[in-house]
């Protein structure tokens, strides 16, 4: 067990993953747990949040857990005052949740455009809505938003309300790191390239590729250090970002793509 979050307690929003292996989530809330942090997994799924905790407590690690729609105001007002219930303290806001929606406006329909937004980015007001005045009176905190290359950069295929929504988290992070920076918060983005997790396994992105097989082959070509990353890449990236070692580092973009935007700079 490493000492790096020794004494931190950390929010994680998505803490399960969609599916079988490891989500960015999943992967980061188990990361932190074996950096020393007291983890708060929460995720709308009772199932995937259990299955993180499982392994966290297998681990030695210490985690408690809560079901939250992070889209929903009451629900992530229950799971904040369960996490101070729990620990006390909230050191480290990791914005994980996200979900990807593939099409055009004339594809997706109102209630998908209005719901992976209220996911994407409102989660992230909601819970820095309720976690920055805890970390204002703590003195301090670092918030990590879950971003993805989508919003600087096409996936080569359409995906509006995705790319749309990862754009508003980079500019809510500036916001949040510009005016929360004297109150000693830090507020730093991951944008994650293409990665192999679970969330791609999913139809209706192996639906854009024609295969899961397919789909691999191409993402796996695309990436100048030959394929793809995966949940941890982006869990050790947030480990240092929640540590005091980053302490001067506040609203970066920080890139893990393994070199694909490169290609399109
Ligand atoms: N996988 C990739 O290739 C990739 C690339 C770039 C960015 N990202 C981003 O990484 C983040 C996590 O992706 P992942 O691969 O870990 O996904 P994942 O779907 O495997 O895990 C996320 C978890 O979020 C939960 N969730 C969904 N809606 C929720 C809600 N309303 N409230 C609470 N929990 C909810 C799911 O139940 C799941 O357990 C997302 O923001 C995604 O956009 C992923």
């Amino acid at each position: 067990m490493g000492e790096r979050l020794k004494n931190k307690v950390v929010f994680v929003t998505g803490a399960g993953s969609v599916g079988p292996g490891w989500g960015n989530g999943k992967a980061a809330a188990a990361q932190f747990a074996r950096e020393g942090a007291k983890v708060f997994a929460s995720d709308i799924n009772p199932e995937a949040v259990e299955e993180t905790a499982s392994i966290i407590r297998s681990e030695g690690g210490i985690v408690e857990t809560t079901v939250c729609d992070a889209a929903d105001a009451l629900s992530v007002e229950h799971a904040v005052k369960a996490c101070m219930a729990a620990f006390g303290r909230i050191d480290v806001l990791h914005n994980n949740v996200g979900i990807i929606d593939p099409g055009g406006p004339e594809d997706l329909t109102e209630e998908q455009w209005d719901r992976l937004m209220a996911i994407n980015v409102k989660s992230m007001y909601l819970t820095c809505r309720h976690i920055l005045p805890i970390m204002t009176a703590q003195g301090g905190g670092s918030i990590i938003n879950i971003s993805s290359i989508a919003s600087t950069h096409s996936l080569g295929y359409s995906c509006i309300s995705y790319s749309a929504s990862k754009g508003a988290v980079n500019a809510f992070t500036r916001d949040i790191a510009l005016n929360y920076g004297p109150k000693n918060i830090r507020c730093n983005t991951i944008l994650p390239g293409l990665m192999n997790t679970p969330l791609i396994h999913m139809g209706n992105v192996t639906d854009v590729y024609g295969s899961t097989e397919e789909m691999v082959r191409q993402r796996d070509a695309l990436i100048p250090l030959g394929k793809m990353g995966d949940g941890f890449d982006v869990a050790h990236a947030a480990v240092f970002l929640a540590s005091d070692e980053s302490k001067h580092i506040t609203g970066i973009e920080l890139v893990i793509d393994g070199g694909v935007t490169l290609k399109v700079r």
